[in-house]
């Protein structure tokens, strides 16, 4: 299906791997031209290259650290006018009994996955209403929506994100500015595979084994972890033409882990 937003241009923050990467994948296959961006300047380089090198399209990588001022400033001169706009991060630490976050920890929390998608859909959103086109996807986690402690670094900081995004979505459909949350469960990164080859490796037994191992033990009813190309896909199905009337929603995508009906 052609998604109708070839020729357009999509800010994609937190992307030289991982989710935010195969979003911006997804939407440079739809013809969109992307600026990527994240603080490790070799990787996305490479990310980029890859990205124009498989689709043709323009990508114009730029250096920014998106929980700071200056970073968003950055974005921002990079690309003024942009149509779209996709924004990640890594995932927050994981802990193991409440008691030891320190308000340091919830500060840097809150900049990078509360504070850094706010503002940046704050800097952009008015200039998407005076052009009649915007399309936000917000990568945040399905922890926003089932509490646990060791996500408690992730979670409530996204709960909160997709609060304000509903908020703002409501203001703004009407001009065809559309506000979306995607809600992964668990994938397989490229930081969870190091950790299960770490594993598999401290064992003596296959990667395959250790990864399957994993996954039963969390009884996931897809029987395998999600692959970053599955949220990809659903970001540019968000910024699609033909999203204007999904409006302030949040949508799992965790092969069935979490049981609940709404
Ligand atoms: N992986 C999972 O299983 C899983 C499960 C549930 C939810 N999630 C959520 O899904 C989202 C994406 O996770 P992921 O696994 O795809 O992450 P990832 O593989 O670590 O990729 C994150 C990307 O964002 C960049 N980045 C991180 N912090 C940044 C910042 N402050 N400014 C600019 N760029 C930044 C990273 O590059 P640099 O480090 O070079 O900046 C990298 O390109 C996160 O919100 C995470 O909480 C992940």
């Amino acid at each position: 299906m052609d998604l109708g937003i070839a020729g357009r241009t999509a800010i994609c923050a937190g992307a030289s791997r991982g989710m935010g990467k195969a979003s911006a994948l997804a939407l440079a296959r739809e013809g969109v031209n992307i600026v990527l961006s994240a603080r490790g300047e070799e990787r996305l380089r490479a990310a980029a290259g890859e990205i124009a090198a498989a689709t043709g399209v323009t990508v114009t990588p730029v250096v920014a650290d998106h929980s700071t001022v200056e970073g968003r400033a950055a974005l921002q001169a990079a690309c003024p006018a942009p149509d779209m706009l996709v924004i990640t991060c890594s995932p927050p630490g994981v802990t193991n009994d409440f008691r030891d976050i320190a308000v340091a920890d919830w500060q840097a929390s809150l900049d990078t996955s509360f504070l850094a998608p706010v503002e940046l859909m704050r800097l952009f959103i008015d200039g998407m209403v005076d052009r009649g086109f915007g399309r936000i996807v917000n990568i945040a986690t399905v922890a926003a929506k089932f509490p646990s402690v060791p996500r408690l670094l992730s979670g409530p900081s996204r709960s909160a994100l997709h609060n304000y995004a509903v908020a703002v979505s409501k203001v703004v459909a009407k001009d065809n500015v559309i506000v979306n949350t995607l809600l992964p469960g668990m994938f397989l990164t490229e930081n969870l595979i190091a950790t299960l080859e770490a594993q598999a490796k401290a064992k003596g037994v296959p990667y395959d084994e250790e990864r399957d191992k994993y996954v039963g033990r969390f009884r996931v009813p897809a029987a395998k972890f999600g692959a970053p190309e599955d949220v990809g896909a659903l970001a540019a199905m968000l910024c699609s033409r033909y999203a204007s009337y999904v409006v302030g929603q949040s949508l799992v995508i965790d092969g069935g882990l979490i049981n609940g009906l709404f």
